[in-house]
């Protein structure tokens, strides 16, 4: 049976490869798509999910989400990396004619586990403020969720820290409070960091192949992508690091992980703020900003081939 996918996202040149990703594949029913603000502002994405889903026939509703962290102040927008518009400049309609589903995307969280108890994996590749609304609203929906994938954070593994400080990586760093919040909470929790995500590289060659071999949405994600691919090359990458298509491949196939457990705390301020901390269970500290919270489980390795194979086989497929 297909796994019951609530995409939470902020579309975004990645973002919208891994919702075609997940709109492909065979093992994954859509249930909805919910948008965040993050890559561009919150009308801009949810324009883009729109697009997205009226483009390729995408069933799933959208529901637009939170246009603002829950405490700090939003940071700059991040056009170098993903245009003005979010989507590498690709010019898409002002306005899309598809419907918005009426709720709030936190409601529309709350809604959906309800209906489905224990059969949604939630897979959030921005932002994590609809999630830890959503929490505020109704707790008792971490006990509902089937399982929580986040593509986020930084965890100095492998010699892996931040992409937007030192320490933090900019889903965890835009919304901190948030996402300290949704690794606090009884639901189980997997975040794919930039750990495994730097292992993973879209060349420029799967790029062209995409295009030459992948259709519509093949294509598609090729050009969206151009943009991206120039933003990499000033720091002298061929290519991109496969972030948001690499969580929701752990949706879909979680065997090509390695992952360790221990509570998960962010740092919510100060120059460290958005880092993201695992504690290491195997070490008797004294009392702790740790205790009390619950294990989740952090990416620690990735098999990065198979993960490329199952990601471009089904985009070219
Ligand atoms: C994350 O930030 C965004 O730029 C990407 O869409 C991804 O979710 C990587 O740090
Ligand atoms: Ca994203």
């Amino acid at each position: 049976m297909a796994k019951k996918i609530l995409f939470d996202t902020d579309p975004g040149v990645d973002d919208a490869t891994a919702l075609l990703f997940l709109h492909k594949h065979p093992e994954a029913e859509l249930v909805g798509i919910t948008t965040v603000f993050g890559n561009t502002d919150i009308d801009r994405v949810t324009r883009n999910a729109l697009y997205l889903k009226e483009r390729f026939d995408v069933a799933a509703p959208v529901a637009r989400g939170a246009g603002r962290p829950l405490v700090c102040e939003p940071g700059p927008l991040p056009v170098l990396v993903h245009g003005d518009n979010g989507l590498g400049n690709v010019t898409i309609p002002e306005s899309i004619a598809g419907d918005l589903d009426p709720r709030p995307a936190a409601r529309f969280i709350i809604d959906t586990l309800r209906e489905h108890p224990g059969e949604i994996t939630i897979v959030a590749v921005g932002r994590l403020t609809n999630l830890a609304q959503a929490l505020a609203e109704a707790p008792e929906i971490a006990g509902l969720a089937k399982e929580v994938v986040i593509m986020g954070g930084a965890f100095a593994l492998s010699g892996h820290n931040g992409n937007v400080t030192p320490v933090a990586e900019a889903n965890i760093l835009g919304d901190p409070h948030a996402a300290d919040l949704v690794f606090g909470a009884a639901w189980p929790v997997v975040a794919v960091g930039l750990d495994v995500t730097r292992q993973v590289m879209i060349t420029p060659r799967d790029l062209a192949r995409l295009h030459g071999e992948g259709g519509d949405a093949g294509r598609f994600i090729a050009e969206i992508s151009d943009h991206y691919r120039r933003f990499y090359s000033r720091f002298g990458i061929e290519g991109f690091y496969c972030h948001d298509a690499s969580a929701a491949a752990l949706a879909i196939d979680p065997s090509l992980f390695t992952t360790r457990a221990g509570p998960v705390r962010v740092a919510t301020e100060g120059i460290v703020m958005g880092q993201t901390i695992q504690r290491d269970n195997r070490i008797p500290f004294g009392p702790n900003a740790w205790d009390g919270v619950p294990d989740q489980h952090v990416c620690v390795e990735v098999e990065a081939d198979r993960l490329k194979a199952l990601v471009m086989g089904t985009l070219l497929g």
